[in-house]
């Protein structure tokens, strides 16, 4: 009897917080898991070591990233173009690099957005511009692949209780209760939207009705709002 194989899933940045849940969720559900450490080994080591293992990528988790909290002008610039590396460049690069095992799995792929990507961010302008690429390049991505057999999902949390705030320099209480949700919900509403197919999820009523009042928001009082909300978070 041959046994079927499991799904393969590669995860950037599982060694904590919501990529920790992610990779609980995935293997909860039967999926065998590469991890992928931060110091990478290259995207090409990654698929010579898949190849000699007889694995294909049915599933691309681009998770690891990070932010900073500060002024862009005050802040480090070496840190923020590290963070667009990761952030943006990583992601893109891992997203198309697996594309060709994707459509022949008719696998999909789950970006870690954040509800970020809706609005900029002033007090934390390159990551919020860091996270609405995230949003436009999924999206996108989610329409070109569909018809290639390939599911993208965009996930956009908002706060998350992890060690992101602490990395990013965020106080631990800078968020309102009503908009937190864990780690673990928020994989699972990850999981199971990429099982859906869905194009952008968006973890938790609240913060589903904030994306959608910043669309309906004029700028002008949007970015007063941001970065005086941004102040009260260090
Ligand atoms: N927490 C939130 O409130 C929140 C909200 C919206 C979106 N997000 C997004 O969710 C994702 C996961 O964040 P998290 O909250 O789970 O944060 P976290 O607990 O700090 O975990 C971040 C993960 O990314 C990895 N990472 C950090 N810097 C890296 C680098 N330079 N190269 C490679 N990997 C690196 C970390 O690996 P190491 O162990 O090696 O550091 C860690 O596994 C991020 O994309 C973040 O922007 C978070």
């Amino acid at each position: 009897m041959t046994q079927e194989k499991r799904p393969v899933t590669l995860i950037t940045g599982a060694s904590s917080g919501i990529g920790a849940a992610l990779a609980h969720e995935f293997a909860a559900n039967g999926h065998e898991l590469v991890l992928i450490a931060r110091r990478e080994q290259g995207r090409a080591a990654l698929a010579e070591a898949l190849d000699q293992r007889g694995l294909e990528a049915d599933v691309v988790v681009n998770n690891a990233g990070f932010g900073l909290v500060g002024d862009a002008d005050t802040l480090d610039r070496a840190e923020q173009l590290a963070m667009i590396d990761l952030d943006v460049r990583a992601l893109t690069d891992l997203s198309l690099a697996f594309v060709d095992s994707l459509k022949r799995r008719r696998g999909g792929i789950l970006n870690v957005a954040s509800t970020a990507a809706f609005m900029p961010g002033p007090g934390m302008a390159v990551y919020y511009a860091s996270k609405a690429y995230v949003l436009s390049f999924s999206e996108a991505l989610h329409r070109e692949l569909k018809p290639k057999g390939v599911r993208v999902t965009v996930l956009c949390p908002g706060p998350v209780p992890t060690e992101f705030q602490a990395r990013a320099g965020l106080a631990a209480d800078a968020f309102p209760r009503i908009l937190k949700r864990s780690a673990e919900q928020v994989a699972r509403d990850g999981y199971r939207s990429l099982k859906e197919g869905r194009r952008v999820v968006v973890p938790g009523f609240a913060n589903s009705v904030a994306t959608t009042l910043t669309r309906f928001a004029p700028h002008g009082l949007l970015l007063d709002l941001i970065a005086r909300q941004q102040k009260g978070r260090r």
